[in-house]
């Protein structure tokens, strides 16, 4: 276990806000995280990853505990497909990079998400068609009340766009220590009818994508149009793409032309976010040392200097706009930390 009483979390947090941690814990494993929770009853930790998806406002004076377990283990194989089992700690592109390395399909759409692998299943990270949820087994976690650990299974994890149970009724109450997914090894699903990435697979005229042709050309689109955090501070999609019923949807089709739309069921329809943004006029706004980034509307950055509190209110004015324009309600995909 490692601590620090004074550290800056600038190099821990991908938007690069310049804030003071005073009870600052490192747990290298499962065994660590146990006995921090045991010694630390009732303190409401911050639990960090790698710090991709996490809006620090102020300086924290509670324990944040940031998850270091490592470790990437095939446990179980048939003639058809892998079961791994996965440290928290373990950064997602490496894992995705393993993978692809040893010829295991179902995570190469998700190539290049910025993070930890134990983020990746409480907002159910998911790009180009791909959800976590498609190649997830189960989660080892530790109840952050009482140190016990439970393991949850697909069906209790309750998957949804962005979201599951440990970023709803149970927020905060589990630290997730390992991951397990079950990988293809042959005759792998080819996911490539997001549009972006099947007009790339027809512009390098590839007529039989492996998943290793996936996994570049998702790296090449990505690369194209997200800023990278180690170059500019920013945690990727700040808000969720909203989902509106079906009248709603008329309306905003009789106001706005080629609406852009994702159909989910009969009566609920998603709406990119970054439309909305950039219909307001916020696409590549600077605001200070905050703004919008140029190529994508719903990336906002931190140009070096910006404090947690003001990336926050920049982010307020956009969704006050977008609400006074459309009457959508934005939702934050990021987490953000109000101490
Ligand atoms: N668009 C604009 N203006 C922009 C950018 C996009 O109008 O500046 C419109 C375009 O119509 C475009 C549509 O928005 O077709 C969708 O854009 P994009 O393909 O970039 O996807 P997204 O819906 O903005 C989602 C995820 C991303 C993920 C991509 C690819 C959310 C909140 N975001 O973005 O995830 O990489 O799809 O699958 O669902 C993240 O979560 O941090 C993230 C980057």
């Amino acid at each position: 276990m490692q601590k620090e009483n004074k550290i800056s979390l600038k190099n821990y947090n991908s938007f690069g806000v310049d804030v003071i941690s005073s009870n600052f814990n490192i747990a290298n494993s499962e065994k660590e995280i146990i006995s921090f929770i045991k010694k630390n009853p009732f303190s409401k930790p911050i639990i960090l990853g790698g710090g991709t998806n996490i809006l620090f406002k102020n300086n924290i004076d509670r324990n944040i505990l940031k998850i270091q377990v490592k470790g990437i283990e095939l446990i179980n194989e048939t003639e058809d497909y892998v079961i791994v089992s996965v440290g928290a700690g373990e950064v997602w592109n490496d894992l995705v990079n393993w993978a692809i390395n040893n010829n295991y399909g179902g995570l190469e759409n998700l190539s290049l998400i910025p993070g930890n692998v134990g983020s990746a299943p409480i907002q159910n990270i998911g790009a180009y068609g791909v959800e976590l949820k498609d190649n997830f087994e189960n989660c080892r976690t530790i109840s952050i009340e009482n140190g016990s650990l439970k393991i949850f299974k697909h069906s209790e994890c309750k998957f949804s766009y962005r979201s599951s149970i440990f970023k709803e009724e149970l927020k905060n109450k589990y630290i997730i220590s390992y991951v397990t997914f079950k990988l293809s090894k042959k005759n792998h699903t080819i996911n490539s009818s997001y549009e972006p990435l099947k007009q790339a697979i027809i512009n390098n005229k590839i007529s039989n994508p492996t998943i290793k042709n996936i996994s570049e050309l998702v790296c090449e689109i990505r690369s194209s149009k997200l800023p990278d955090p180690k170059l500019i501070g920013n945690c990727g999609s700040f808000f969720k793409n909203p989902i509106i019923n079906k009248i709603d949807f008329k309306k905003l089709c009789e106001r706005e032309k080629d609406v852009p739309f994702y159909k989910i069921s009969e009566k609920k329809i998603k709406i990119p976010a970054a439309w909305l943004i950039e219909k307001c006029g916020y696409k590549g706004i600077r605001d200070g040392d905050t703004g919008t980034h140029d190529k994508h509307a719903l990336i906002i950055v931190n140009y070096g200097k910006a404090s947690g509190n003001e990336i926050f209110e920049f982010s307020q004015k956009i969704k006050n706009t977008v609400l006074r324009k459309f009457n959508i309600l934005l939702e934050e995909e990021v987490n953000i930390i109000n101490d």
